[in-house]
């Protein structure tokens, strides 16, 4: 059944023209230990924290729409805790609903070998300076520390480009490819939500760094991008599909897309993601092994 969903989804989106969404993202809470120059998301004061009850319903909600992938977003997911309720009563929730893989975002602050994601990606915004210069002091290290301890099979790691960092993506690259417990690194690029504009990375150095990393990728250094994707990210100039990923954000709202759209930040979208999705609505083999790859 799970090897026939891939197919049948693509049949009944883009054969029959339904929107239904492969993959559910949920902001479980906004509560977090880091204050990170890029967020949008972490709140100082009021954090909101969803109730088990909550997360249940927008994960039967999710399922009920077809998704069958879901990733925790925070804030910082392992953070979240509901009385006797942790993070892994909702992974183990999630597959318990149906859904066939689930997988979380962390800044790799606190161990993670216990957390029970089929996958775990881990935010490295660069190499030592430059992550911590965007994260916080001592944060590269800390995370290090974690994924070397972690005894977890599926870590990666998420770099999101922007002005300050791109200089270390190819030392990050090397990073991921040389350390043993990391099994793949995404890139994407920093979008420029408010008051975060200063860090947007012009779309001439955007190119530049996709092309380096296209290189790397062409060397089998392990991207988790495709190559396909990849180049959509240059120009944004694509038809976007991101319905294909549905959220649920922290105060409860159901979005079709990841919300950028109402912000008018589609011109400037940095998440290799809509790349990705337009390649494989295209039927790009590249694309398609990449997915799989992810997915299965
Ligand atoms: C919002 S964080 C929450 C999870 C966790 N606390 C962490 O730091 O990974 C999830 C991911 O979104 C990325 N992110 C945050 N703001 C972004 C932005 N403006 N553009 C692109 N990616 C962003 C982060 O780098 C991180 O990999």
């Amino acid at each position: 059944m799970k090897f026939l969903y891939l197919p049948l989804w693509f049949f009944k989106t883009r054969i029959l023209g339904k929107k239904i969404p492969l993959q559910s993202v949920i902001f479980i809470t906004d509560k977090c230990n880091l204050r990170c120059k890029h967020c949008s998301i972490y709140s100082t004061k009021n954090t909101l924290t969803k109730k088990y009850k909550q997360i249940k319903k927008e994960l039967e909600y999710c399922y009920q729409l077809g998704s069958r992938f879901v990733d925790f977003e925070g804030g910082e997911p392992i953070l979240w805790r509901d009385g006797d309720k942790d993070l892994n009563s909702l992974l183990d929730l999630a597959r318990e609903i149906g859904f066939f893989s689930v997988t979380i975002t962390t800044n790799g602050q606190q161990p993670f070998s216990h957390v029970r994601a089929n996958s775990i990606w881990v935010s490295v915004d660069g190499f030592e300076e430059y992550h911590d210069e965007i994260r916080g002091k001592h944060t590269f290290e800390r995370l290090v520390h974690n994924i070397n301890e972690s005894t977890h099979p599926h870590i990666s790691i998420n770099m999101v480009v922007n002005c300050l960092n791109y200089k270390a993506v190819e030392q990050t690259i090397e990073f991921a490819k040389q350390n043993q417990n990391i099994e793949m690194i995404s890139i994407n690029f920093h979008t420029p939500y408010k008051n975060t504009e200063y860090l947007r990375l012009e779309m001439e150095q955007r190119a530049e760094v996709i092309d380096k990393v296209i290189a790397y990728k062409r060397k089998g250094y392990p991207i988790m991008n495709s190559i396909s994707g990849l180049k959509k990210m240059k120009t944004l100039d694509f038809k976007k599909y991101c319905w294909i990923s549905n959220f649920i954000h922290v105060n409860g709202q159901k979005t079709v897309d990841c919300g950028g759209s109402k912000l008018g930040l589609c011109d400037e979208c940095g998440f290799s993601m809509a790349g990705e999705m337009n390649a494989l609505m295209n039927l790009k083999p590249d694309t398609i092994f990449a997915g799989m790859r992810l997915r299965m």
